[in-house]
Protein backbone atom coordinates (compact mmCIF):
# COMPACT_ATOMS: atom_id res chain seq x y z
CA UNK A 1 0.00 0.00 0.00
CA UNK A 2 1.47 3.29 -1.23
CA UNK A 3 0.34 5.48 1.42
CA UNK A 4 1.17 9.63 1.20
CA UNK A 5 -0.35 12.65 3.50
CA UNK A 6 -1.23 16.21 1.92
CA UNK A 7 -0.36 18.10 4.89
CA UNK A 8 -1.50 22.24 5.39
CA UNK A 9 -3.67 24.52 7.20
CA UNK A 10 -6.14 25.05 3.98
CA UNK A 11 -7.55 27.94 5.82
CA UNK A 12 -9.35 27.86 3.11
CA UNK A 13 -8.36 25.19 0.76
CA UNK A 14 -7.58 26.81 -2.81
CA UNK A 15 -8.04 25.77 -6.14
CA UNK A 16 -4.16 25.12 -5.74
CA UNK A 17 -4.74 22.79 -3.16
CA UNK A 18 -7.36 20.68 -4.74
CA UNK A 19 -5.44 20.55 -7.74
CA UNK A 20 -2.20 18.98 -5.90
CA UNK A 21 -4.29 16.29 -4.12
CA UNK A 22 -5.57 15.20 -7.26
CA UNK A 23 -2.71 14.76 -9.09
CA UNK A 24 -1.55 12.93 -6.03
CA UNK A 25 -4.18 10.88 -6.04
CA UNK A 26 -3.36 9.54 -9.07
CA UNK A 27 0.10 8.52 -7.93
CA UNK A 28 -0.65 6.60 -4.77
CA UNK A 29 -3.04 4.05 -3.61
CA UNK A 30 -4.51 6.04 -0.75
CA UNK A 31 -3.66 9.79 -0.13
CA UNK A 32 -4.50 11.31 3.21
CA UNK A 33 -5.43 15.25 3.32
CA UNK A 34 -3.98 15.98 7.01
CA UNK A 35 -5.03 19.32 8.62
CA UNK A 36 -2.89 20.74 10.77
CA UNK A 37 -4.22 21.99 14.21
CA UNK A 38 -1.51 23.58 15.82
CA UNK A 39 -2.65 26.35 17.79
CA UNK A 40 -0.49 28.97 17.34
CA UNK A 41 -2.10 30.79 14.22
CA UNK A 42 -5.28 32.25 13.96
CA UNK A 43 -7.66 30.91 11.87
CA UNK A 44 -10.94 31.48 9.92
CA UNK A 45 -11.93 28.83 9.68
CA UNK A 46 -12.50 25.79 12.48
CA UNK A 47 -10.00 22.55 11.83
CA UNK A 48 -14.07 20.86 11.50
CA UNK A 49 -14.74 23.13 9.14
CA UNK A 50 -11.75 22.92 6.98
CA UNK A 51 -12.11 19.45 7.29
CA UNK A 52 -15.52 19.17 6.02
CA UNK A 53 -14.56 21.71 3.27
CA UNK A 54 -12.07 19.16 2.33
CA UNK A 55 -14.16 16.37 2.09
CA UNK A 56 -16.55 18.44 0.09
CA UNK A 57 -13.96 19.23 -3.07
CA UNK A 58 -12.49 15.83 -2.55
CA UNK A 59 -15.39 13.44 -2.67
CA UNK A 60 -14.05 12.83 -6.75
CA UNK A 61 -10.98 11.23 -5.61
CA UNK A 62 -12.38 6.98 -3.58
CA UNK A 63 -8.58 7.04 -2.50
CA UNK A 64 -8.60 10.51 -0.70
CA UNK A 65 -9.47 11.07 2.87
CA UNK A 66 -9.17 13.97 5.24
CA UNK A 67 -8.00 14.04 9.03
CA UNK A 68 -6.20 16.50 11.13
CA UNK A 69 -3.06 16.59 13.29
CA UNK A 70 -1.48 18.11 16.04
CA UNK A 71 2.28 18.12 16.93
CA UNK A 72 4.45 17.14 14.80
CA UNK A 73 3.39 15.91 11.01
CA UNK A 74 6.15 12.69 11.26
CA UNK A 75 4.60 11.51 14.50
CA UNK A 76 0.97 11.35 12.19
CA UNK A 77 3.57 10.19 9.77
CA UNK A 78 4.24 7.02 12.10
CA UNK A 79 1.44 6.46 13.39
CA UNK A 80 -0.85 6.11 10.08
CA UNK A 81 2.19 4.28 8.54
CA UNK A 82 2.73 6.75 5.56
CA UNK A 83 5.70 6.75 3.87
CA UNK A 84 5.55 10.15 1.58
CA UNK A 85 4.74 13.82 2.26
CA UNK A 86 3.87 15.93 -0.63
CA UNK A 87 3.94 19.06 -1.01
CA UNK A 88 3.22 21.55 -4.03
CA UNK A 89 6.05 24.38 -4.92
CA UNK A 90 4.47 27.49 -6.30
CA UNK A 91 7.74 28.97 -7.20
CA UNK A 92 11.28 28.63 -6.15
CA UNK A 93 10.12 31.45 -3.08
CA UNK A 94 8.27 28.42 -1.27
CA UNK A 95 11.54 26.04 -1.84
CA UNK A 96 14.12 27.22 0.77
CA UNK A 97 11.49 26.67 3.44
CA UNK A 98 10.16 23.91 2.08
CA UNK A 99 13.24 21.94 1.50
CA UNK A 100 14.37 22.67 4.92
CA UNK A 101 11.19 20.75 6.30
CA UNK A 102 11.94 18.25 4.04
CA UNK A 103 15.34 17.82 5.43
CA UNK A 104 14.39 17.64 8.77
CA UNK A 105 11.07 15.64 8.48
CA UNK A 106 13.36 12.77 6.88
CA UNK A 107 15.69 13.05 9.38
CA UNK A 108 13.44 12.98 12.03
CA UNK A 109 11.71 9.85 10.79
CA UNK A 110 12.55 8.79 7.38
CA UNK A 111 9.65 10.14 5.99
CA UNK A 112 10.34 11.66 2.44
CA UNK A 113 8.90 14.90 1.15
CA UNK A 114 8.42 14.63 -2.43
CA UNK A 115 7.52 18.20 -3.79
CA UNK A 116 5.15 18.39 -6.70
CA UNK A 117 4.91 21.81 -9.23
CA UNK A 118 1.69 23.68 -8.74
CA UNK A 119 0.13 24.15 -12.08
CA UNK A 120 1.46 27.30 -13.77
CA UNK A 121 -2.78 28.58 -13.35
CA UNK A 122 -2.81 28.45 -9.45
CA UNK A 123 0.54 29.12 -9.11
CA UNK A 124 -0.40 33.02 -7.11
CA UNK A 125 -2.67 31.65 -5.14
CA UNK A 126 -2.27 31.70 -1.44
CA UNK A 127 -5.11 30.88 1.24
CA UNK A 128 -3.90 34.15 3.06
CA UNK A 129 -4.15 36.50 -0.02
CA UNK A 130 -7.30 35.02 -1.00
CA UNK A 131 -8.78 35.70 2.63
CA UNK A 132 -7.11 39.44 2.21
CA UNK A 133 -8.70 40.44 -1.58
CA UNK A 134 -12.13 39.08 -0.18
CA UNK A 135 -11.88 40.80 2.44
CA UNK A 136 -11.82 44.42 1.00
CA UNK A 137 -14.49 42.74 -1.95
CA UNK A 138 -12.16 41.86 -4.55
CA UNK A 139 -13.71 38.87 -6.61
CA UNK A 140 -11.92 35.38 -5.54
CA UNK A 141 -14.51 33.03 -6.96
CA UNK A 142 -12.26 31.75 -9.75
CA UNK A 143 -9.66 30.74 -7.20
CA UNK A 144 -11.60 28.19 -4.90
CA UNK A 145 -14.04 25.67 -5.36
CA UNK A 146 -17.40 27.08 -5.31
CA UNK A 147 -18.24 25.14 -2.22
CA UNK A 148 -15.30 27.05 -0.51
CA UNK A 149 -15.94 30.21 -1.71
CA UNK A 150 -19.62 30.41 -0.49
CA UNK A 151 -18.36 29.25 2.61
CA UNK A 152 -15.91 32.35 2.55
CA UNK A 153 -18.42 35.07 1.43
CA UNK A 154 -20.41 34.23 4.83
CA UNK A 155 -17.47 34.10 7.10
CA UNK A 156 -16.26 37.89 5.71
CA UNK A 157 -20.27 38.56 5.82
CA UNK A 158 -20.52 37.12 9.51
CA UNK A 159 -17.41 39.04 10.99
CA UNK A 160 -18.12 42.71 9.10
O1 LIG B 1 -0.42 25.19 4.63
P1 LIG B 1 0.83 25.42 5.43
O2 LIG B 1 0.60 26.49 6.49
O3 LIG B 1 2.03 25.66 4.59
O4 LIG B 1 1.07 24.04 6.24
C1 LIG B 1 2.20 23.87 7.03
C2 LIG B 1 2.19 22.54 7.77
C3 LIG B 1 0.95 22.41 8.65
C4 LIG B 1 2.21 21.41 6.77
C5 LIG B 1 3.49 22.54 8.60
O5 LIG B 1 3.55 23.69 9.37
C6 LIG B 1 3.63 21.33 9.49
O6 LIG B 1 4.00 20.27 9.04
N1 LIG B 1 3.29 21.52 10.79
C7 LIG B 1 3.30 20.45 11.78
C8 LIG B 1 4.36 20.69 12.85
C9 LIG B 1 5.68 20.07 12.43
O7 LIG B 1 5.78 18.90 12.11
N2 LIG B 1 6.73 20.91 12.46
C10 LIG B 1 8.07 20.55 12.09
C11 LIG B 1 8.34 20.79 10.62
S1 LIG B 1 9.97 20.34 10.17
Amino acid sequence: MRRAVCPGSFDPPTNGHVDIIGRASGLFDEVIVAVGVNKSKNRLFSAEERIEMLAEVTRPWPNVSVDSFDGLLVDYCRAHDVRAIVKGLRAVTDFDYELQMAQMNQQLSGVDTLFMPTSPEWSFVASSLVKEIATYGGNVAHLLPESVHRRLMDRIAERA
